[in-house]
């Protein structure tokens, strides 16, 4: 059974990646510094799964300690990398701390898996790293563009320390750009649990609409787009998670084409806040307390990947519609307010 190493492995996108590597056979070692997420996420994965993946406390940005993680644990043949601060607004009132955490967690990794002869590495990475495009839908080959924000630049920095690193190293990488991910687990076990107010639309809906917060507010209808809101790719959590599992047996089956790979990881369809917000208000049967405010500072008006790099490359395609992601973000909500 071949071992994977899952740093940021409690957090929303973490979870749901061990579940499916643990489903497709592989063995999980979580690392996390519960900084942003809870340990009972390794209970709740256990709790879908049947196994228990072995969890470590670390905070990875501190040399020893990642150091000691990677000599007590010989077994890791490959990583997938969550472990970052993601909050863009926060990253540009602490940027310092922005670029030491999330760069010094790669930084120490790539190290280590110098070190221990650890070849392969799924990085996780963002669509911000595009801008706005000018054509639309975005293909992985097309220019990205100056950051707006820390958290951004850190995900743009991060390639490059990725190209550079792989090019001498005997590493392999690949950096998944997501999309935006929503939704949750159909069991209704794991899901987002964001820090005090959300920042993002989906659990601002959902939490608006179960009484959490008072009003959504709808970032600017002013936008050249067909209702004046902005558009977006919104990735099912469960798609994607998918998508890294896919990615890790790529390595194992000798299938890179170089040593670092780049694949969007989106649905190909664009929806716009209003459109996410009709599909939330159909599958929950609740009305949406909403109105409509001013353009959110460094918001692009629309983006939507192009896929097909990803599914002749990964053979991997994004299954689930809109109508499930808000469904099982909303469902995942109720089970929330329950405890
Ligand atoms: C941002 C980041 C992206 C990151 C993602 C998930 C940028 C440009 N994008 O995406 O890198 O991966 O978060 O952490 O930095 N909206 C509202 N009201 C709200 C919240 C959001 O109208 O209360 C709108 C926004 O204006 C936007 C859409 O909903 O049009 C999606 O916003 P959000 O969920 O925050 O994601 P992004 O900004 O697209």
């Amino acid at each position: 059974m071949r071992t994977i190493l899952v740093t940021g492995g409690t957090g929303f996108i973490g979870t749901h990646t061990a579940v499916a590597l643990q489903q497709k056979g592989y063995n999980v070692v979580i690392a996390d510094n519960l900084s942003n997420s809870n340990e009972d996420s390794v209970d709740r994965i256990e709790k879908i799964t049947g196994i228990r993946a072995e969890f470590i406390k670390v905070d990875l940005s501190k040399e020893l300690e990642c150091k000691l993680l990677f000599e007590t644990h010989n077994n890791i043949e490959g990583i997938i990398n969550f472990a970052a601060f993601k909050a863009v607004g926060e990253s540009c009132e602490k940027p310092i701390e922005y670029y030491k955490n999330n760069l010094g967690i790669l930084l120490n990794i790539l190290e280590n898996m110098k070190k221990h002869n650890i070849k392969y590495i799924v990085h996780s990475s963002s669509c911000t790293v595009y801008g706005q495009p000018d054509k639309l839908p975005i293909k992985e080959d097309s220019p990205t563009q100056f950051a707006e924000s820390p958290y951004g630049n850190t995900k743009q920095m991060a390639e490059d320390i990725l190209h550079f690193t792989t090019q001498t190293n005997n590493i392999k990488a690949i950096a998944l750009r997501y999309f935006n991910p929503i939704g949750a687990h159909d069991s209704g076990i794991i899901g987002e649990l964001p820090n005090g107010i959300p920042n993002n639309l989906m659990p601002f809906i959902t939490q608006t609409a179960i009484g959490k917060r008072k009003a959504l507010t709808v970032f600017g209808n002013d936008y050249p787009t067909p209702d004046g809101t902005c558009i977006r790719d919104y990735i099912h959590v469960v798609d994607l998670a998918e998508a890294h599992v896919v990615a890790m047996d790529r390595f194992f089956e000798n299938k890179n084409k170089s040593n670092l790979e780049y694949f969007n990881i989106g649905t190909g369809n664009g929806f716009s806040v209003l459109e996410v917000i009709k599909s939330f208000e159909k599958t929950s049967g609740i009305k949406l307390n909403y109105v409509i405010g001013p353009r959110r500072a460094g918001d692009i008006i629309q983006i939507w990947a192009d896929t097909q790099y990803a599914e002749k490359e990964l053979g991997w395609k994004a299954k689930k519609t809109l109508d499930q992601m808000t469904l099982s973000s909303w469902n995942w909500e109720k089970e929330l307010s329950k405890k």
